[in-house]
């Protein structure tokens, strides 16, 4: 069995397993992570191969102490020292100057790391044990929904990882938010669990750099996070014409044109935006389950958190268009 609780023996199990090059999955408060020593470049590598995630995709670094950020990356800006003290524990990802002592496969070559502290005491206890940060991405593969149960993890990478600690699920539920700070300009190159305007009523303006030619930051890419069966926005007429088909609905918080849906899901029943995050790909992986044809979605209002919810759904429906 390799879905453990994660008590404190089966978290040494987990430490020991990362010592030895392998993969543990393991909880964050955004998503499950698909984690290995981040200063292990042999270790690295299976994670690519597991997901099958090109490696000019740079990975983030967990770390559970400022000490051992400091040992990875250099904090040269009092911005990002105001954001670390505002954000962290939590749904925040620096890209940072890199040390040499970060294998290139972590950065792919850049000479920048996005490093984070999460939010969750496993997590945080998995990092500390090991006493090196830990390179995860999404426990999914490459391109899939983000797992956010441990079940989620199981389903897809069951047979790639040593084991899964389960930790239940994920408080957030989307991914970190990911900024990349100097002197001269704030960017944004991924929105997240931190709404953009958190993060700029502590250092000011965020530029969101998207869609650039080479992406900056691969989350950027056009096409991610996508469900195995079609996916569109809500389109009032286009449903009404398609009474022969197993349609699944993902609403907000009321239903519409309910009789014309097989299966419905209500992001937030109280309309609150961080509801509907820790819901989103969890309700995803439901419908994706249940032998639909086609799956549509309201669109929200691109506020708070509802930018990084709005994010993920336009990638997923980019898929299919
Ligand atoms: O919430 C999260 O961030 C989750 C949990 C597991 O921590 N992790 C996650 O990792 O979402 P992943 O690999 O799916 O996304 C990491 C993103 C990618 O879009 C990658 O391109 C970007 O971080 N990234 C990593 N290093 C970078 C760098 N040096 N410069 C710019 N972007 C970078
Ligand atoms: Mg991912």
């Amino acid at each position: 069995m390799k879905l453990l609780e994660a008590t404190n023996k089966n978290i040494e199990l987990a430490t020991n397993a990362l010592n030895s090059d392998g993969l543990v999955a393991f909880p964050t408060e955004t998503v499950y992570g698909l984690g290995a020593n981040g200063l292990s470049p042999f270790a690295v590598a299976k994670i690519f191969e597991a997901k099958k995630r090109p490696t000019f995709n740079p990975l983030i670094l967990h770390v559970s102490s400022i000490e051992m950020l400091n040992k990875i990356a250099i904090v040269d800006n009092f911005k990002i020292d105001r954001l670390i003290k505002t954000f962290w524990p939590g749904p925040l990802t620096l890209v940072l100057p890199k040390k040499n002592i970060v294998p290139d496969i972590v950065t792919a070559g850049l000479e920048t790391v996005a490093v984070r502290m999460p939010n969750n005491k496993i997590a945080l206890e998995l990092i500390k044990k090991l006493n090196k940060p830990i390179a995860a991405p999404s426990a999914n593969y490459f391109g899939r929904l983000s797992p956010t149960s441990a079940q989620h993890v199981n389903n897809q990478l069951g047979d790639k990882v040593d084991l899964i600690l389960d930790g239940g699920e994920c408080s957030v539920g989307v991914e970190s938010t990911i900024v990349k700070i100097s002197n001269d300009e704030n960017l944004l190159l991924r929105p997240g669990g931190i709404p953009k305007e958190d993060i700029e009523s502590i250092i000011g303006d965020l530029k969101y750099r998207t869609e650039v030619e080479t992406p900056n930051s691969p989350g950027q890419l056009k096409i991610h996070y996508a469900p195995e069966i079609p996916i569109y926005f809500y389109d009032e007429k286009k449903i009404q014409n398609l009474s022969n088909k197993k349609l699944g609905g993902l609403f907000f918080q009321y239903s519409k044109l309910e009789k014309n849906f097989n299966s419905i899901k209500i992001l937030s029943p109280k309309g609150g935006f961080r509801e509907a995050a820790s819901n989103l790909f969890s309700f995803l992986h439901q419908l994706e389950n249940e032998k639909l044809d086609m799956i549509f979605v309201e669109r929200l209002e691109e506020k708070g958190i509802g930018i990084a919810i709005m994010d993920r759904l336009k990638k997923a429906v980019n898929k299919y268009l």
